[in-house]
């Protein structure tokens, strides 16, 4: 083995030049902790993306463990796991997709700005009154878990239990022992509930995403009652510590480098195009999963069947074939390129919705924003191997 390895804390604290490395000779090489085939060139991700026949996204099951096997609850006695839409490749992919894509429309999002931007005005102020917080725990951890379970339907009440269940969420992969077990109940109360709220939305239909779901399952074939369950969990899981790292991500970004928080301040238009500078340079997903379906060659490597791959969307982001000095952070530059949703089949789904939330957040936290003062100077990061961004944000208001 050649001993590279994405889970040592160096790495963890900075994968960039492991990634530059990563993306000499052959621009693929097995990376530890469990032999991926890290695919590090930009070009080369693309084309993995785009090869759905020769690269399977049934790797993505592996890693979204609890997820799947959480789905099998409503299952009652079978063990098999459904497929949710991530995990799954044609024509299960797209029969899923058909039925949640219109609700993520520019259109249909675009009508919750409103309750975004109330929002996101209510956790500044509080942060203000204060005049201290951890950013992650008391803004970009709550915006777009009350905005998520908002549009699946959650009675407001419910949201304190909704946060702690998607924590479990969370923290169950690598959770032990008695922390594990009580992760768990978390997440077999969330799985419950889900089960016990469609079954309310089958006589009492809503304007949420349960709803889209169970009217789904009405139609034959289109959805069964464990993919309900899995794709509900699933849009929890997916838009939540993404879009927490990506804001908390430019957060930082802003705080490193004040010459580009002036260019925002002085001309604020530049919003959009910072927040696509901020998906690129901050890769919320660091990378994701794939295998491949039979023996495949892919930049002249040899890839087996069934061999599993990290496709590297953030070393992507960062190959200076595409983008120059790509480890600026420069919110003038063109960075719509950017791999950061991914590309093709499995673009993400909710990147409407979380363009939407990091434009609004970092729109209204631009006036305060250089009043924020570090207490404390180590950084932590999100524990996870393919997820990056501060894991708290400890600041002082000046
Ligand atoms: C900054 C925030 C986000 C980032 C960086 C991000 C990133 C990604 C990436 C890279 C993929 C591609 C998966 C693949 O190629 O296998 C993806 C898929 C997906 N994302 Fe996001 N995401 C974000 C926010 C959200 C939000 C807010 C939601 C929904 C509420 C969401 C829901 C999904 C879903 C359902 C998929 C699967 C789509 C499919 O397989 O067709 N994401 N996301």
């Amino acid at each position: 083995m050649n001993g590279y390895d994405l889970s040592t804390p160096d790495v963890r604290a900075n994968p960039w030049s492991l990634y530059a490395e990563l993306r000499t000779d052959s621009g693929i090489h097995q990376v530890g902790p469990a032999d991926h085939y890290l695919v590090a060139r930009y070009a080369d991700v693309v084309a993995a993306l785009e090869r759905t026949d020769d690269f399977s996204s049934l790797e993505m099951a592996n890693q979204l463990g609890p997820i799947d096997a959480l789905a099998s609850l409503a299952g009652g006695e079978s063990r098999d796991l459904p497929p949710t839409i991530i995990s799954s490749d044609n024509p299960i992919h797209n029969r899923l997709r058909l039925i949640m894509q219109r609700r993520f429309s520019p259109r249909a999002v675009g009508k919750i700005e409103g309750p975004i931007r109330s929002l996101t005005d209510s956790l500044i102020a509080s942060i203000v009154e204060r005049g201290e917080c951890d950013l992650v725990r008391d803004f970009t951890i709550p915006l777009p878990v009350i905005v998520i379970a908002q549009l699946l339907g959650i009675e407001e009440d419910r949201f304190e239990d909704f946060k702690r269940w998607s924590d479990s969420l969370i923290a169950l992969p690598t959770a032990r022992d008695e922390e594990r077990q009580r992760h768990l109940g978390e997440i077999i109360q969330l799985a419950q509930y889900f089960l016990a709220m469609a079954d309310k939305r089958r006589t009492e239909p809503a304007d949420d995403l349960i709803s889209v779901l169970v009217e789904a399952e009405r139609e034959a074939d289109r959805i069964s009652t464990r993919e309900v369950l899995a794709f509900a969990i699933l849009l929890m899981v997916a838009g939540n510590e993404t879009t927490t790292n990506l804001i908390g991500g430019m957060v930082e970004a802003f705080m490193d480098n004040p010459d580009q928080l002036a260019k925002l301040q002085a001309d604020p238009s530049l919003v959009r195009n910072a927040v696509e500078e901020g998906l690129r340079y901050c890769s919320p997903v660091q990378g994701l999963f794939r295998n491949a379906t039979r023996d495949v060659e892919l930049a002249g490597t040899l890839i087996p069947e069934g061999a599993p791959l990290m496709v590297c969307y953030a070393s992507a982001n960062r190959d200076p074939e595409i983008f120059s000095d790509p480890d600026r952070f420069d919110v003038t530059r063109d960075a719509r390129r950017h791999v950061a949703f991914g590309r093709g089949l499995h673009f993400c789904l909710g990147a409407n919705l979380a363009r939407r939330e990091a434009r609004i957040a970092i729109e209204k936290l631009l006036p305060i924003l250089p009043r924020f003062r570090r207490v404390r100077e180590e950084r932590d990061w999100v524990d996870s191997l393919f997820l990056r961004g501060p894991k708290t944000l400890p600041l002082a208001l000046d």
